[in-house]
């Protein structure tokens, strides 16, 4: 690898492949709404996992996701915008996506609504339905960069296709080197787990994808949501494919034990007896646990593989609240790949 060299204000240092490294401060985030007004991918981070960023309004930008990730071209992408106001433009509003926004906004909560006639986000961030999905991210950086851009910016989980998301800045660079214009430096993560998916467009609501705001929460607002079932949801959210968030070692759920060619992900006090051992959270804290999964998984993939174990043990993780979406990504990771 080549070494990293400074230059002066714009940008930290030029990764070996060219993708710039930016700092979080106002010269950074100029540079990176340029970079995406011109038609650049910019990754960035938000409160839940890094994005890959491209301006939602330009098509060729927009397709250039697909490219960087080798994402399927049907799974349709977030738009990400700096206030409820600007999401309401592009978004026909139902009474509950008011609320909801009034509420939760800007947070961990992705809503699915009918694109307004006169929406300019790109056709292909829809993948072909008459939706869109849109959300205010909870961080002041993701926020100063919308605002600066002057325009939605889709944004999928900024890694390759079918790995888990990036929640810090060298996950990013490690998938997407060389495949992206920047990714500007916004630290690690705070939620850790991706935005819940609620879909608002028939008269019932439901819940595509569990994430960082709890069905409790949605509930406590706009009363019952019905849970997405695979085979009569999943045209609406690609995203349900069962081995979507795969490490590349086979991962072992419910585990009460460990074998010795095993590496452990633990929840709690871990069981005796791994060597490659990954604490979610000593003190059982779900919230603890959602930020740093994605973190865990691919830390002992990397190490199970460098110490020739052949797999993952996953100490059990309880259903309540953040628990529910943490359970989902890891049926997810040790699902059959597809
Ligand atoms: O936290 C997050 O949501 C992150 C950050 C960057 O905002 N983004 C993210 O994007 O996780 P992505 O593309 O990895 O996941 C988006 C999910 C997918 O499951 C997709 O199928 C679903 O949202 N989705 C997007 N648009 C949709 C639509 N119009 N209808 C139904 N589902 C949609
Ligand atoms: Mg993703």
């Amino acid at each position: 690898m080549r070494p990293a060299f400074a230059t002066a204000g714009q940008c930290r240092y030029l990764h070996w492949s060219m993708t710039e490294v930016l700092q979080a401060d106002a010269v950074g985030i100029a540079r990176a709404a340029a970079l995406l007004r011109k038609g650049s991918l910019v990754a960035f981070g938000t409160e839940t996992v890094y994005g890959l960023g491209a301006d939602a309004t330009n098509d060729s930008a927009v397709a250039s996701i697909f490219a960087a990730k080798g994402r399927p071209r049907f799974n349709p992408l977030i738009c990400h915008y700096p206030d409820n106001y600007a999401v309401f433009a592009d978004v026909i509003a139902s009474k509950d996506a008011r609320r909801l926004a009034a509420a939760l906004y800007p947070g961990p909560l992705t809503l699915v609504l009918p694109r307004q006639c006169d929406c300019a986000v790109s056709l292909l961030a829809s993948a072909g339905l008459d939706t869109l999905a849109v959300r205010v991210p909870a961080h002041d950086v993701a926020l100063e960069l919308l605002r600066e851009t002057g325009r939605p910016i889709a944004a999928p989980s900024a890694n390759r296709s079918g790995k888990v998301s990036p929640t810090a800045v060298q996950h990013v660079l490690d998938e997407l080197s060389g495949r992206i214009q920047a990714v500007l430096d916004c630290g690690p993560c705070p939620v850790g787990l991706e935005s819940t998916v609620l879909d608002l467009c028939a008269a019932e609501p439901v819940l595509l994808r569990p994430g960082g705001a709890t069905v409790e929460e949605i509930e406590a607002i706009i009363g019952p949501v019905r849970r997405a079932h695979g085979v009569q949801d999943a045209p609406r959210s690609p995203g349900l494919s069962p081995s979507h968030y795969a490490p590349t070692l086979p991962v072992r759920l419910c585990a009460l034990d460990v074998q010795s060619n095993e590496a452990l992900l633990a929840f709690g006090p871990p069981v005796a007896g791994s060597g490659a051992v990954f604490q979610l959270s000593d003190a059982g804290d779900l919230t603890e646990a959602a930020a740093r999964l994605f973190a865990g998984l691919r830390r002992l993939d990397e190490e199970a593989a460098a110490l020739g174990l052949v797999g993952i043990a996953v100490m059990p993780v309880p259903y309540s609240g953040l628990g529910r979406a943490i359970n989902d990504r890891l049926r997810r990771a040790a699902a059959p790949r597809t």
